[in-house]
């Protein structure tokens, strides 16, 4: 902390060898370690700053993925940091508690500089959500998971290629949940609360309990819920978030997985995701402490299906473009207006996966098809799966930030789309 009183924040992005199989180590890249970074903790309120500097040999960037935050200090391909040089972004909190995180974003090499281990998680938390009963103890009862998939080399590097019949980028089948492969976790507490992250570049996640045990949906990508949502199946899309909530028994041993996901034919289609995949191992201690239930209410309920809206825009996500246009990083496709609700209307009209993400809001997904979102789509989000051929209307609200000059940026958040140009750039005026 300064003597102004604002909390600064060290992340130094370097190179290093992390082992992760039998044989030889991996180069990977990470913040403060050799890879992923450490879980950055804030309260709403707070004033936070960075020190980032750069030891690699080329440029990158770090985006906050869910702030709320001036569009300067956003970190998107427009704040590259050069090797050697240190980036200073600064900002107050002004959101609800929720589980964020934070990856590199420069232009046309997200996907890569991910892959190689940048990622970390982001928690905010609030006076609201502190008042509601969940477990919160960091580490013991409130664990992030996050997830990716990757495919190592005979020399046990990550490679990188994807095949020309890869439509979504590059998937692997060596599952790494923090960093850690054949990941275990000892429970200690009868409920354990999971905020759980696909840190994936191109793989879904359909999250179920090897026993196919329920759980409680508690939070999604802008915070919680306002009330849980019982089911065996989640299903989280590149970039997205969840906080479930879910119950162990004294001395037992569980899987989470990731089953085949159920969209039609849709995901079917695609190499991989047939697969069920072994994430992360429970093992339950011979005794458990805690109690075993969920609050009935926690969060509020998103407000913005019937606030007043100024503005309709639609976007069509096709062939590595938003609306028949490449990323352009001189185009800024349009302003919006400080303080006003629009509602944007996207269709993923090409058959292959896609999801849209918009940086510095929150939004509510009104309806998909003119129906009312399923339970898991109806918290605040900053990142949704497109099922191919489907309208979803998003209500966003921009506030307090002004900047005629740069842009924010919404895309597709499988990274091989955004990196191809699925891409484009927005002013709040
Ligand atoms: Cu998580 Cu623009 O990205
Ligand atoms: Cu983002
Ligand atoms: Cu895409």
């Amino acid at each position: 902390v300064d003597s102004s009183g604002v909390r600064i924040f060290d992340l130094e992005i370097q190179g290093g060898q992390t082992r992760f199989k039998d044989g030889p180590a991996t180069d990977t890249w990470g913040f403060n370690r050799s890879y992923l970074g450490p879980t950055i903790r804030a309260e709403r309120g707070e004033s936070i700053a960075f020190a980032i500097g750069n030891s690699l040999d080329e440029a990158t960037s770090v985006h906050w993925h869910g702030m709320h935050l001036p569009a300067v200090m956003d970190g998107g391909p427009h704040q590259a940091v050069a090797p050697g040089e240190t980036w200073t972004p600064q900002w107050t909190v002004n959101q609800q508690a929720a589980t964020l995180w934070y990856h590199p974003h420069p232009h046309g090499q997200t996907a890569e500089h991910v892959y190689r281990g940048l990622a970390g998680m982001f928690i905010i938390d609030d006076d609201a959500s502190e008042a509601v009963p969940l477990p919160k103890t960091y580490g013991v009862d409130d664990v992030p998971v996050i997830v990716q998939d990757r495919k190592f080399d005979g020399d046990n590097q990550f490679d990188h290629s994807s095949s020309v019949l890869a439509q979504l980028g590059v998937t692997g089948d060596d599952l790494i949940v923090n960093g850690t492969m054949g990941a275990y976790f000892e429970v200690t507490t009868e409920l354990v609360r999971l905020r759980l992250l696909n840190g994936s570049g191109a793989r879904l996640y359909h999250f179920g309990f090897a026993d196919d045990r329920p759980f409680s949906l508690i939070g999604t990508d802008g915070g919680l819920l306002p009330e849980a949502w019982e089911t065996n199946r989640l299903l989280l899309s590149p970039g997205e978030r969840a906080e479930i909530v879910v119950a162990f028994t004294p001395g037992e041993t569980v899987e989470l997985r990731s089953y085949p996901a159920e969209h039609g034919g849709a995901l079917g289609r695609f190499d991989g995701f047939e697969d069920r995949l072994d994430l992360l191992q429970f093992r339950a201690a011979d005794s458990l402490t805690g109690g075993t239930s969920i609050p009935a209410a926690m969060g509020s309920e998103p407000d913005l299906g019937s606030a007043d809206v100024v503005e309709e825009r639609s976007f069509s996500l096709g062939g590595d473009k938003i609306n028949g246009e490449p990323m352009d990083m001189d185009r800024i496709d349009f302003g919006v207006r400080e303080g006003t609700v629009e509602v944007w209307n996207v269709v993923n009209d090409n058959g292959y996966l896609h999801n849209f993400h918009v940086h510095d809001v929150q939004f509510q997904v009104l309806t998909i098809d003119g129906e009312a979102p399923p339970p898991h789509l109806r918290g605040w989000k900053d990142t949704v799966l497109l099922i191919p051929e489907s309208e979803y209307r998003l209500a966003l609200r921009f506030s307090e930030y002004t900047d005629p000059n740069m842009p924010y940026m919404f895309h597709c958040h499988f990274l091989m789309h955004e990196d191809a140009g699925m891409m484009g750039q927005f002013v709040v005026l």
